[in-house]
This record gives C-alpha cells, sequence and structure tokens, in this order.
C-alpha cells in the first residue's frame, strides 16, 4: 500500500491534490496520509479536524491521519467520529495507549500507535495487541523531505516477525524519507504501508511517483505481493 503524505502537497488545494493520486484501485494512492501537528509535541503546526472533516468530504480515499499531537486521548477520538479511516496517535504522547485504542475502535476507525525513531517497539508489544496499525517514524516527525534512517529497519524487522508468528495483528507502516532510493530496503524488512510526502508531491507527475514506489515494492518481494 502506498499512502501520499499531503504534507507536501499545496494546502490551498488540498482536493485537486487528493484527486491527482487518485486512481482505480490498486492504481493511485491506497490511503491518503494527513500530518496533523500542534507546535507542542513537534516543532511545526500544520492542519486540524476542520480541514481533516472538509477533506473527507472532498475525497473518497481514505483518510490515514497521523497526529503529531500532545495528549492524542483527548483529540484523537474526533477524527475517528469524523471518519477519518485509520486514527495514528504517538505512544510517547498517549496517556493511556490501550484506552484511547478501544475509543477510536469504537468510534468507527482503525487504531494505530506509532514510535519515534528512539522509541523501542519491545516495551510496547503488548500495547500494540490492541491496535489495528504500527507506523514507524523513519525520520524524527515534525518535517517533510528529511532523510531515511536506516537504523530504524530494525524495528520494522521485529514487527514483521511478530505479525508473521501470530503475536501482533498490525498492518506494519513506515512513515519518513521513503523515496525510489529507499523504498526497497523498507520492503525487504517488511513493511506493508509506505508513506511518502517529498516524494510523492515534489515529483513532476505525483500519480507516476506512487506507481513507481508500488513497483519497487513489488519488485522487492513479488512472491509476497503476488498473493495480495
Ligand atoms: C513527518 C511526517 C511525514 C512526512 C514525510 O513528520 O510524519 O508524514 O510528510 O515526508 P517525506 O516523505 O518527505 O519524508
Ligand atoms: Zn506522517
Amino acid at each position: 500500500m502506498i499512502a501520499p503524505s499531503m504534507l507536501s502537497a499545496d494546502f490551498a488545494r488540498l482536493a485537486d491534490e487528493a484527486d491527482v493520486v487518485t486512481g482505480a484501485p490498486g492504481e493511485g494512492a491506497d490511503w491518503l496520509h494527513i500530518d496533523v501537528m500542534d507546535a507542542h509535541f513537534v516543532p511545526n503546526l500544520t492542519l486540524g479536524l476542520p480541514i481533516v472533516q472538509s477533506l473527507l468530504k472532498a475525497t473518497d480515499v481514505p483518510l490515514d491521519c497521523h497526529l503529531m499531537i500532545e495528549d492524542p486521548d483527548r483529540w484523537a477520538p474526533a477524527y475517528a467520529e469524523a471518519g477519518a479511516y485509520n486514527v495514528t496517535v504517538h505512544v510517547e504522547a498517549a496517556h493511556d495507549p490501550v484506552g484511547l485504542a478501544k475509543n477510536l475502535r469504537a468510534a468507527g476507525a482503525k487504531a494505530g500507535l506509532s514510535l519515534k525513531p528512539g522509541t523501542p517497539l519491545e516495551d510496547y508489544v503488548d500495547t500494540l495487541k490492541h491496535y489495528d496499525t504500527l507506523l514507524i517514524m523513519s525520520v524524527e516527525p515534525g518535517f517533510g523531505g528529511q532523510s531515511f534512517i536506516p537504523e530504524v529497519l530494525d524495528k520494522v524487522r521485529t514487527a514483521r516477525r511478530l505479525v508473521d508468528t501470530g503475536h501482533l495483528t498490525v498492518l506494519v507502516e513506515i512513515d519518513g524519507g521513503i523515496n525510489a532510493d529507499t523504498v526497497e530496503q523498507a520492503a525487504e524488512a517488511g513493511v506493508d504501508c509506505f508513506v511518502a510526502g517529498s516524494a510523492v508531491y515534489g515529483a513532476d507527475d505525483p500519480m507516476k511517483a506512487v506507481q513507481a514506489l508500488r513497483s519497487k515494492v513489488v519488485k522487492a518481494d513479488p512472491q509476497r505481493w503476488a498473493t495480495a
């Protein structure tokens, strides 16, 4: 799955920018990744619930909301109630991540948990049993266009192993520095869903960039994707 991050899109034309990567099933974006930043959990400010609500009306592509905010226990459920497909919170910010996952699911969304590059996966395996998606950050959250941190691939491999052995049922998602040069190593490590901002919206043809990323993923492990 490819999830273009709209952080690198033109914020004045979000509906058009969503359309640019929308195609037939299996062709364009599987999800649209929306980066919500509050200038507290991360040193940057982007957009919030009103814009997500508008975008939900403007596109049929499922929204993957990545909340880089403090106190997600208080703010995240509203994104689920609004109709976001997947709502991801940071484990470093959540006070009660298990209770929060339950609230997100009760509000009709998938529950996602994100780990910053320095946050170990091992400490949160039990917590992740309550979640549907695991977003592994491969840059420090806050800004698009940063370089991929290859050390996080160990975390991806561990997550893949936990899923393949039935200990977890999360979808493994990676976010940060994913482009034509890095996507294959992430695919080989076992990622299911690839977030890419600058590599998609910074390209002359964003739709072609999505397709190029997807074909590299398939090439990295044809057997796995043949049955998908
Ligand atoms: C960064 C965001 C990412 C960002 C990725 O904090 O979570 O989703 O848009 O941008 P690229 O793909 O340019 O690294
Ligand atoms: Zn993100």
